[in-house]
């Protein structure tokens, strides 16, 4: 069997920047493009520091076919500032993470409502909203606590195209049909895991991640959107690699690197439950019809032919383990 995906995108990638950078750009360049997340220290927070980091971006992809769209830091922007992100070759949208709630996040919004007028003018300019929507509350019902806050962005800027990231929860998909102008991004690990494969048993730190993996029942509620071919959810990896020793620690890195694999990971998935026709939606139609991208031109055919997955990725001094390390999965890049 095998699929060939047309420009397939990945709508949530952190790629960091340095070293790591190096390692991790063409690792993660299956893929057409991808939007490339803005926290660093410090965090992607101007058009200049975004243009810089494209830049860097560029070099590190060493020719790579693949178009980083480039998320800017959300902060109280005015007009003019948000113009200027606008007219910046790469500029995507804007990334809101409320203040403290995950990796290098410390800059961001701790009150919404000073948030109102920057959203105002992102609506009246088209610019596309994406939020790491979770509460400060416990760790399980952090997402579920925060739809109440996506139900009122949505409702007073109903012309915002607002992106629930990487949602986990069955509550969050159905608050999909409540407004047309939210949509979706969901990750490779929050379809095939639950929060048993993280700490059910002798604690996996390379499954853990922000927002952790949930219920059984969510991950159920996720799969059949995603499989049904649900028009508002797109394939965002949010593939966040660490270092090995932030991960194998006390105190251990929040994010999981599936870059390298999430492809033939997805086509397996999309394979066994006799969903292959709805992979290249999720991987790509859906983010082009809801955002009117065009990505470059560039095919990947995945077939089941099964590959190894390297117990970890070096290079440039830095370690990286991703997801099924030293496992053999059921389908591979032809
Ligand atoms: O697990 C996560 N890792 N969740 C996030 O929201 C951020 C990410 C990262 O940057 O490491
Ligand atoms: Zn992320």
């Amino acid at each position: 069997m095998e699929i060939t995906l047309e420009s397939p995108l990945d709508m949530h990638l952190h790629l960091r920047d340095g070293e790591m950078l190096k390692l991790t750009a063409p690792l993660s360049a299956a893929f057409a493009g991808a939007v490339v997340m803005p926290n660093l220290v410090p965090p992607v927070t101007t058009p200049q520091m975004m243009s810089a980091y494209a830049e860097r971006v560029h070099a590190a992809l060493e020719g790579a076919a693949f178009t980083p769209y480039m998320a800017l830091f959300f902060t109280a922007l005015d007009e003019a500032a948000l113009a200027a992100a606008k007219a910046t070759p790469g500029f995507f949208g804007l990334k809101l993470y409320p203040a403290g709630i995950t990796t290098n996040s410390e800059g961001g919004v701790a009150n919404l409502k000073e948030a109102d007028r920057t959203l105002h003018i992102m609506e009246e300019m088209g610019i596309p909203l994406l939020v790491h929507g979770e509460s400060h509350g416990f760790v399980m019902d952090r997402e579920q606590e925060f739809l109440a806050v996506y139900r009122d962005l949505a409702t007073r800027f109903p012309k915002l195209t607002i992106s629930m990231e990487h949602i986990t929860t069955a509550a969050a998909v159905k608050l999909l049909d409540e407004f047309p102008n939210l949509c979706a991004t969901v990750t490779l690990q929050h379809l095939l895991i639950t929060l048993d494969d993280v700490a059910g048993g002798a604690l996996q730190p390379h499954l853990f991640c922000k927002p952790i993996a949930k219920r059984p029942e969510d991950r159920e509620a996720l799969l059949s959107a995603v499989l049904g071919g649900h028009g508002r959810i797109m394939f965002g990896s949010d593939s966040a690699p660490h270092p090995r020793h932030r991960k194998e620690a006390c105190g251990c890195a929040a994010g999981v690197f599936t870059a390298p694999l999430a492809l033939p990971k997805l086509a397996e998935l999309f394979a066994s439950h006799g969903a292959l026709d709805k992979l290249q939606g999720f991987v790509s139609g859906n983010a082009r019809r809801i955002y009117g991208l065009n990505p470059v031109e560039k095919k990947v055919t995945l077939h089941d032919v099964p590959m190894q997955v390297p117990a970890a990725y070096k290079g440039y001094g830095e370690t990286v383990v991703p997801i099924y390390a030293g496992q053999e999965i059921g389908w591979s890049v032809k």
